[in-house]
């Protein structure tokens, strides 16, 4: 209208984090209506599946000035995967965080997105009630503390409703349609969904909640072996073929999901105090934990096996509160570290209908010594000095007792 020739101020830039699900995509048109902003729309491949070049053309179509797909996978697997994996992080006994692992590595590439592109301005599309916005911002904080931080589905709002007609109105394709209200999240560790009625923690997942998974039931009547073996604490190969840990996690995934193992139904503590019930799927990410805690029964020795307990629960914790890239984790890797240097072997894992268990294991630096343990004939151990041993050890309990027990 009132322009003149093309003197045009520029506008200021942000990188989205874009999935082409509801909630990102209605926030590609709310930055620019809102903010005035060019959109940068950034989608990281960790292993979602969907079609993430039809997502990156969805971003233009929707009005992103730039849109990109990283293929992160790679990166994923050996650099946040597998610190967890060495610390067999499980968030409150059961959870093996494929999220919260997911949203340190998100958040650096947008950094890193920002840097190449000239964006002050950063974006999520989490809202104000997850663990995921602390994650993105503390990260986005720790990494870049000059960017500034939006969250479009904090501030609208927007119900789930509103938001689908928000996309209706402004011709937003959307992905889920208002009768099947699932969250899902996804990649190469493991599924969470949330909403619909599973936020009625009585009522039984129904099979159309599960896709890495078969129905238990379902799977083969007969069992599927499968020998994982370990260097320094890492799986390198399966039934003695050696593979990179993207292809290990993805067999895995796919032999374990098949026979109906790696489901969880959960109620959780989230960071910001509410309690909420997930649904996840993580056949690979909880069968490799299996086998990876199996293999450190036999090697680590009794006190740094104990100790270590700790560390793992303090590890999950401080990854599901958002603190990857703290000099905490760093100090807890480099434990960690030290004590896989002796975590090598094979252990072979056996797949039925839901269920995983160790049935073999093997190591050249096993602790285990058979002529120690053994009941039959051969026993080196040195009964003769338990007499003494036990004296020793109760001594404080016998004084104990002899002073204050009637
Ligand atoms: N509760 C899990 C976490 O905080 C998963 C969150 C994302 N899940 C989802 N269905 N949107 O790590």
């Amino acid at each position: 209208m009132g322009q003149v020739g093309s003197s045009r101020e520029p506008k200021d830039r942000v990188v989205l984090a874009y999935s082409g699900g509801l909630d990102t995509s209605v926030a590609i048109k709310w930055l620019q209506d809102n903010y005035d902003l060019e959109v940068i729309a950034v989608a990281v491949d960790i292993g979602q599946g969907g079609d993430l070049e039809e997502i990156k053309n969805k971003a233009l179509r929707i009005g992103a000035v730039h849109s990109e797909v990283v293929n992160a996978k790679k990166t994923f697997a050996e650099k946040f995967i597998a610190p967890a994996l060495k610390a067999n992080a499980l968030y409150e006994r059961n959870y093996p965080l494929a999220t919260a692992l997911s949203r340190p590595l998100i958040a650096k590439v947008l950094v890193e997105i920002a840097q190449g592109t000239g964006a002050v301005y950063a974006a999520h599309g989490c809202t104000g009630k997850g663990n995921d916005q602390v994650r993105f911002e503390v990260t986005l904080r720790a990494l870049n503390p000059d960017l500034t931080i939006i969250a479009p589905a904090r501030e609208w709002d927007f119900t789930r409703e509103s938001a689908i007609e928000y996309a209706q109105k402004h011709n937003i394709p959307i992905p889920i349609t208002k009768q099947s209200p699932y969250s899902i999240d996804e990649n190469i560790w493991g599924r969470s969904v949330e909403c619909g009625i599973l936020e009625d923690p009585w009522i039984e997942p129904p099979e159309d909640v599960f896709a890495m998974t078969v129905d238990p039931s379902k799977a083969p009547d007969k069992p599927t072996y499968l020998e994982v073996t370990f260097k320094e604490g890492m799986p390198v190969a399966i039934n003695d073929e050696k593979m990179d840990l993207l292809t290990l996690i993805g067999k895995t995934n796919e032999v374990a999901g098949s026979n109906g193992f790696g489901r969880i139904d959960k109620i959780e503590n989230r960071l910001v105090g509410i309690k909420s019930r997930e649904i996840y799927e993580a056949p690979a990410a909880l069968s490799l934990i299996m086998a990876h805690r199996e293999l450190e029964d036999i090697t680590l020795e009794r006190d740094l096996a104990h100790l270590k307990y700790g560390i793992e629960q303090k590890y999950a914790e401080l990854v599901y509160y958002g603190l990857w890239f703290s000099p905490l984790r760093e100090s807890l890797d480099a434990f960690i570290n030290e004590a896989q240097k002796v975590v090598n072997g094979t252990v072979r894992l056996k797949f039925y209908k839901g269920s995983c268990q160790v049935v073999g294991r093997k190591s050249p630096n096993s602790l285990y010594e058979r002529t120690l343990a053994t009941y039959e004939a051969g026993d080196t151990f040195a009964r003769q000095a338990a007499a003494g041993f036990n004296k020793i050890w109760g001594l404080g309990l016998e004084t104990w007792g002899r002073k204050y027990r009637k």
